[in-house]
């Protein structure tokens, strides 16, 4: 059996130094992250943008020889489609619909079409590699259209699509002008899946009242095949984190980390630079708590990491300015010459740096206003193996509906996400190891593994399923 897994993104970013050079980095975010350490009993081929657009033929052959050699195919795309595709109609239109920020999105008509033809481009490079009896699983809202596509052209190869991101309400949906398109896009999956359950009622809603089909529980009659929906809450490598104090690397960092900080209670935040994220609003509940508790002036630092991304979109430029200018006057009104309250890093981190913030933080804070599932959050339980610590989550975010030992809230509430702050510092010690014992009970079980079998076992289910109705 050989598994293809489409994405916008491939799990390595190509990016180009300064001398010119090609340098191959590990790419963030959500997705690439959870299915880089997917390891499932098949061929496995990878096929998505290498996140750099270039043009000349022989820089192309150096990229795809690099990273051939893992089975990762590279799609390119140009600057055009780069703009109208990734910044528009994924990043300006289906982003912010999906997560609720409406006023955000844009509707043109070339950031439109620039979707569509890039859907075609990858539909074609993956017709150049598969055979009819591959697997092939698109990932993402960059590609909604792509199983459609896929199946116009190989009627009877093995469709599935899993869904990363929020889906909207059917009232929220149903403004977008291609929703037919999109919706008709999807169904041409065998097996369409989402982080959590109201993400699937609301797909299953839009459906039915957009294209007007009706689902008999979870199917949906589709010609001579039919379309299956779940919902399947993405994990972690969980043995990966729980078991990564032991390595060296980690522990020195672990050690660097805690000289660093010395004797403060350290909350932690980690994220890309995103307004569905609500890291100003996590700033806003930070500063009410320093406001209403002088007592902890000098003894409690926040680590902001905010990893830069899609910077030349307009609104994540200007989220970036009033996050600059927060920090600047919480910093700017609490800093002593011992400590400063928020330290921020925009840049990512490494592997071993990351955990041990993971693992030396006391608190994590994690604040989205929508988010699909939020593996930050999954990571810092893990990670924690022991050692006390409190998850603070926002419950807008996908892992809430696992993770309700987090201590929860809602982050349009300063005064909750300051309470909460407080709850967690003062928390007993036993009470902290209890909560994220139980949720890491949870995690172990949930891996990223389990969710890929969960994925393919009922992705197969309907596949056979749909070759017995084509027989008939
Ligand atoms: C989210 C999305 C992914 C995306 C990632 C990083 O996790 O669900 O599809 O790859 O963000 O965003 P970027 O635009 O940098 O790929």
């Amino acid at each position: 059996m050989r598994l293809f897994i489409i994405s916008n993104r491939l799990p390595v970013k190509v990016t180009r130094s300064s001398d010119g050079k090609f340098v191959f980095s590990r790419s963030e975010g959500g997705l690439a992250t959870g299915l880089k350490s997917l390891d499932v009993d098949c061929e496995k081929h990878w096929i998505g943008w290498p996140g750099v657009c270039v043009e000349q033929k022989t820089e192309k052959d150096d990229i795809c020889s690099q990273l051939e050699k893992n089975n990762y195919h590279p799609v390119f795309l140009s600057d055009r489609q780069y703009e109208n595709y990734y910044e528009g109609y994924s990043n300006s239109t289906l982003w912010p619909l999906c997560h609720y920020f409406f006023a955000y999105t844009l509707y043109k008509k070339n950031f439109w079409e620039s979707y569509r033809e890039v859907n075609a481009v990858f539909c074609e490079e993956i017709s150049r590699i598969v055979e009819p009896n591959d697997w092939v699983w698109v990932q993402d809202y960059q590609l909604m259209l792509l199983p459609g596509m896929l199946r116009e052209k190989f009627p009877n190869l093995h469709i599935g699509y899993f869904h990363h991101i929020p889906f909207p309400s059917h009232e929220l949906f149903r403004i977008l002008p291609e929703r037919v398109e999109i919706l008709n896009g999807l169904l041409g999956a065998d097996f369409v899946a989402f982080h959590i359950h109201d993400y699937m009622r609301h797909f299953i809603s839009a459906t039915e009242r957009i294209l007007h089909k009706n689902f008999n529980l979870d199917e949906v009659q589709m010609n001579d095949r039919v379309t299956r929906v779940d919902a399947l809450p993405m994990g972690i490598n969980y043995d990966l984190y729980h078991n990564v104090i032991a390595d060296d690397k980690v522990h020195h960092a672990v050690e660097k980390t805690r000289l660093l900080f010395g004797d403060h209670k350290l909350i932690i935040s980690v994220d890309r630079l995103d307004y569905s994220k609500g890291i100003l609003h996590r700033l806003y509940g930070f500063a009410s708590f320093l406001k209403n508790h002088p007592e902890y002036h000098g003894k409690v630092t926040l680590a902001m990491v905010i990893v830069p991304s899609r910077d030349h979109v307009g609104s994540y430029a200007e989220l970036k300015t009033k996050i600059d200018e927060e920090i600047g006057s919480i910093n700017g009104t609490y800093s002593t010459m011992n400590w400063t309250p928020v330290c921020y890093f925009y840049h990512g981190f490494s592997f071993e740096e990351l955990v041990a913030m993971y693992y030396v933080a006391d608190i994590a804070l994690v604040t989205p206003l929508r988010d699909g599932m939020n593996l930050v959050a999954k990571e810092y339980v893990a990670t924690k193996q022991d050692n006390p610590g409190v998850l603070i989550l926002s419950e807008m975010a996908g892992a809430s509906v696992e993770l309700s030992d987090a201590l929860l809230i809602n982050p349009n509430d300063t005064d909750q996400i300051e309470q909460a702050i407080c709850r967690a510092l003062k928390m007993p010690l036993e009470e902290q190891r209890e909560r994220l014992q139980r949720m890491q009970a949870i995690l172990s079980v949930q891996t990223v593994n389990k969710w890929a079998a969960d994925f393919m076992r009922e992705w197969r289910q309907t596949a056979e399923k749909n070759k017995r109705l084509q027989k008939k």
